[in-house]
């Protein structure tokens, strides 16, 4: 499809990558593209960032029809700017669309609109240790009525933020802690697709986590408030006893591109990982008896964020004396050396704008 590229006239200046923090800040452009279901998509076009308008009955502000994706580009040693993995972010967009009743993009045109937009704002990638481009593809249902319905009209964004660290402490170990009342999403609903309405559930755990010192919560499964699910945004992964677990993807969980990057590492490697159900009971008695060697979520927003603490029932659980763990490590450097082309890229991961 062709995409129509209208620059601005005021570009902005590039802030200094060493002060970043997580979207805040915005590149001088934005990608729309419209849906109706008489034409398709259509009118793709590339134009100075700017509010929206949106009609006051649209489907988004009153029935939660939204759906996103996050994904950086990273400024390598010699200039070049690389995504990651985008074609996984494209499939998983999909998914999430068909979940919501949100049309389905065909993927080799989403591709196309990630790749020709990354490439005229790709001068906004910040080149400091540890900064990126941040893009945030995103789609809402936008029909002007108040009817329940799967929409008709609809309209796709992606949006550049560059950022620096997500967590205030970096790749220090974060306190989390175990909510057990909340939960994030249930097996038959919208846990799997990355749409709003999941985040809009899980803010009040996190605000009450926050209150109490904590930088996100641990989430347990919806039926029985046992099974170990997701950290915060990010999936989760523990070394117990040797053993690498990650809870297995049952429906209620977001399959993280970063979570898939980490298991094809560690595979590769020679390690086992295993997807499996986790209770909070196994998990607190590992803590218990001292076998809980490393815990750790990952998400592309903050890669690799080792866990330090965990509080379960009051009871506050130190892991691995509150330091990053070597398997945590060894995969923050292995993620991170192909995401800014430090290391070989064996898997084939990357794809180099230019
Ligand atoms: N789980 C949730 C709920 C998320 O929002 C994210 C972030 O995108 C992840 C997991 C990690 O997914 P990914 O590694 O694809 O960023
Ligand atoms: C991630 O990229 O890991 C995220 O969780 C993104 C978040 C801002 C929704």
């Amino acid at each position: 499809m062709e995409i129509r590229i209208e620059k601005t006239a005021c570009p902005k200046a590039k802030p200094d990558s060493s002060t970043l923090g997580f979207g805040k800040i915005f590149t001088d452009h934005m990608f729309i593209m419209d849906y109706t279901s008489g034409e398709g998509w259509h009118d793709a076009r590339i134009v100075p960032f700017a509010n929206i308008s949106l009609h006051p009955a649209s489907t988004v502000l009153h029935y939660g029809s939204e759906i996103f994706e996050g994904l950086k580009a990273y400024r390598r040693a010699d200039g070049k700017v690389q995504m990651f993995r985008p074609w996984e972010n494209v499939r998983r967009m999909n998914n999430s669309a068909e979940r919501l009743c949100l049309p389905e993009i065909p993927e080799e045109l989403a591709f196309q609109c990630l790749t020709t937009f990354v490439d005229v704002e790709k001068d906004w990638t910040p080149s400091a240790p540890g900064t990126s481009l941040y893009l945030r593809p995103f789609m809402f249902g936008n029909d002007e009525t108040l009817g329940v319905h799967s929409v008709k009209n609809a309209t796709f964004i992606i949006i550049a933020s560059p950022v620096g660290s997500y967590y205030k402490e970096g790749i220090n170990p974060v306190k989390i802690m175990i909510e057990d009342a909340d939960v994030r999403a249930v097996r038959g609903g919208t846990g799997y697709a990355k749409c709003g309405g999941n985040y809009a559930a899980s803010n009040r755990a996190g605000k009450r986590a926050e209150e109490k010192g904590y930088s996100q919560v641990l989430w347990l499964d919806g039926v029985e408030r046992r099974y170990i699910e997701e950290v915060g945004a990010m999936n989760v992964m523990f070394k117990i006893n040797g053993e690498i677990v990650t809870p297995a993807l049952t429906g209620s969980i977001l399959p993280g591109i970063t979570r898939k990057s980490c298991i094809e590492v560690l595979k590769k490697e020679g390690y086992t990982v295993n997807e499996r159900l986790l209770s909070v009971d196994e998990l607190a008695a590992a803590m218990d008896n001292g076998t809980l060697e490393e815990a750790w979520g990952c998400g592309t927003a903050a890669v690799v964020s080792p866990i330090g603490e965990l509080c379960y029932k009051d009871k506050i659980y130190t892991v691995n004396n509150g330091a990053i763990g070597p398997v945590t490590q060894h995969l923050y450097d292995t993620l991170t050396g192909i995401q800014w082309g430090r290391l070989a890229d064996d898997f084939g991961w990357t794809h180099v704008i230019g």
